[in-house]
């Protein structure tokens, strides 16, 4: 939520920043803007809408050439998208520039007491109050690192802040309190970002940084303080993943690019689980065995398309270990009261690792005593920060704001962890985890079956271009994935788009059927036959009423064909992994009908990828 970029260095500044701007995006696209420290002065261009707006500004009204810079893409909180909304926002002499991700939660009173003292403020902004405080301390006398620890001692709420001083171009400083921020280390150049995507095309080096700190960063060094000035570290670490991984590669878009990436991340995420001797080994699960076998309950916590893994997660982790678990929308998580001691082990689940929701509720279970294990893709990200253990997911940059191969890869993580779990506690024998393993490596193989009958899925899609309602029907581990079918469709083509169990069909959805009301049908695998004979009523039912099916079945289940308007063969896998399969032919579905209603795919309208804020 918020994309923000800062650069010292020798390059043109305008030119680094705005290409992590570009890189970044992802995370807001109400506006765009960047600052400039040039001869003294600042140079700043912001634009409402996206950064190619911006983009046009500047080439028709150029910067001047500069080394030091911030740049800003926005999600808006405070104020409508506009250009006097769009950050940098300066401070009332223009001497400082800032951009601002988060919340400040005390703003209306920082802003009255400003305006008191006769300043003028141009936009609705939280952020703008910040930029007019910091700019009072080095008015007084104070340098920038300095004037930014007393203005942080100031605020409340959530924020990353990082600002430029036209009179210092030697420096960029940034505070941080529970929104993100990276450093980029390079060589006489340093940087700063949202996240290392911001700067992956000129270091992968980088710093994780703390809660309550305070970073400079000039052409030779990174300094980093706690908001009560004393000296902190943070933790160095290399990304293990290069330039290439942040580009298309000759897809349309982003996510058409990460669906088909899919059999490489699952790969890559069992990659180095087993020991030689056939154990399964976590290498980042710094729970010991003992405190495992105390675990008696397991609630995991999640948003969005992560909450739906969570929901397969249940499934796994109950039949393989025999805890009973607890699926919660983290949102809600903290204001029930939720009941946690030592033994409830929670499991935090967030592609991004910055899911402000999330973040709360680990904060709060950590609270009550409770173990946190976080599964996250996102090195160097608060929630695994902040947990006991974590188990890294290993998709790469995940750069459409749907979620696609994030989600497969949580799968897999929440397999892990369900198998981890029975091998420590006993409740499965060793050659049953093998043969689970075994199973899951086969995976990127049947995924790639999937992908390969992807003409059919798009055929499809332009087929519906004008349909403005969607039902997705699952049963057991398709549940989640009909309501993930039916999240990509809100998302991505902007339709009605529900996801049902299928046995609650008659207690109300069946309702919504009308003649020519396409129904996904999610059918469970042969040999589930309670289960998939169920779902072939449910089928029956809807088609009764004019519906027409399209049938995600396995490979020679041909029962269905009668009561199937369409048929989307799938792999033959065991019922607990069949997400892994079900989910992508709904995920290519969403991607082709939203392109060819003309949606921008990887940037839907009011969304952001990484949701920093309650
Ligand atoms: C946002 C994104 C979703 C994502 C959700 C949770 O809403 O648009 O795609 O599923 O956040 O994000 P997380 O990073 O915590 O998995």
């Amino acid at each position: 939520m918020c994309g923000i970029v800062g650069y010292v260095g020798e390059k043109q500044a305008q030119d680094v920043v705005i290409e992590g701007l570009r890189r970044l995006e992802y995370r807001g696209y109400d506006s765009a803007g960047v600052a400039l420290v040039a001869d003294g002065a600042l140079a700043t261009e912001k634009r409402a809408g996206k950064l190619a707006n911006l983009e046009k500004a500047i080439a028709d009204r150029p910067l001047p050439p500069a080394t030091t810079g911030i740049g800003h893409t926005r999600w808006a909180t405070h104020g409508a998208p506009n250009d006097p909304n769009a950050h940098p926002h300066a401070g009332a002499g223009r001497r400082v520039a800032l951009v601002h991700n988060g919340i400040i939660e005390n703003f209306a009173e920082l802003r009255s007491e400003l305006e008191t003292a006769g300043h003028h403020l141009l936009s609705e902004t939280d952020t703008e109050v910040a930029a007019h405080l910091l700019e009072l301390e080095v008015d007084s006398g104070a340098d920038l690192t300095q004037a930014m620890l007393a203005v942080v001692g100031r605020l409340e709420g959530a924020f990353t802040l990082v600002a430029v001083d036209a009179q210092d171009p030697s420096r960029v400083v940034a505070a941080r309190r529970n929104s993100p921020l990276v450093v980029g280390i390079g060589e006489g150049e340093n940087f700063l970002g949202s996240d290392v995507s911001a700067f992956i095309e000129h270091t992968r080096e980088a710093l994780e940084l703390g809660q309550d700190q305070v970073v400079t960063i000039t052409r030779d060094g990174v300094s980093v303080v706690g908001f009560d000035g004393t000296p902190a570290v943070g933790r160095r670490y290399h990304v293990d993943w290069d330039l290439s991984a942040a580009e298309k590669d000759g897809h349309d878009w982003f996510m058409r690019k990460e669906i088909y990436e899919q059999p490489r991340a699952v790969a890559d995420s069992l990659l180095g689980r087993r020991t030689p001797d056939g154990h399964l080994h976590l290498d980042e699960m710094r729970l010991s065995d003992q405190e495992l076998r105390d675990v008696d309950k397991i609630i995991i916590i999640a948003c969005g398309t992560s909450f739906y893994a969570g929901m397969v997660a249940k499934y796994a982790l109950e039949h393989w270990t025999r805890v009973p678990v607890e699926v919660e929308l983290a949102s809600e998580f903290r204001y029930r009261d939720p009941i946690l001691d030592y033994s409830t082990l929670v499991v935090a689940i967030s592609q991004s690792g910055e899911t402000a929701d999330t973040l709360q509720a680990i904060r709060h279970a950590r609270t009550q005593r409770s173990k946190v294990l976080a599964i996250c893709n996102t090195n160097g990200s608060t929630i695994p920060r902040e947990s006991d253990a974590v188990i890294y997911t290993h998709a790469g940059p995940e750069i459409g704001v749907a979620s696609t191969k994030g989600f497969l890869t949580q799968l897999v993580a929440c397999y892990l962890l369900a198998l981890y779990l029975a091998q420590v506690k006993g409740t499965r024998y060793g050659d049953e985890i093998d043969q689970v393993m075994g199973q899951l490596e086969e995976m990127p193989r049947h995924i790639e079956q999937v992908l390969a009958a992807d003409q059919a899925v798009y055929e499809l899609a332009r087929e519906h271009v004008d349909t403005r309602s969607v039902l997705f029907l699952g049963r057991h581990a398709g549940y989640p994935v009909a309501l993930e079918g039916a999240l990509k469709l809100k998302e991505l083509a902007y339709i009605h788009a529900e996801g049902f169990a299928a046995g609650e069909l008659k207690h109300g959805p069946i309702a919504l059927v009308e003649g020519g009301l396409p129904v996904f049908c999610v059918v469970p695998p042969q040999g589930r036959d309670q289960l998939r004979d169920k779902m072939v009523s449910g089928i029956q039912e809807v088609r009764a009423r004019g519906a027409r099916t399209i049938c995600l079945v396995e490979e020679g289940d041909d029962a269905i064909t009668p009561y199937a308007d369409v048929v989307i063969r799938l792999p033959k896998v065991p019922v607990l992994l069949q997400p892994l399969v079900a989910v992508v032919p709904l995920q290519l579905f969403a991607c082709e009908l939203a392109t060819v209603m003309g949606h921008d795919v990887d940037q839907p309208r009011n969304l952001a990828k990484s949701v920093t804020v309650e």
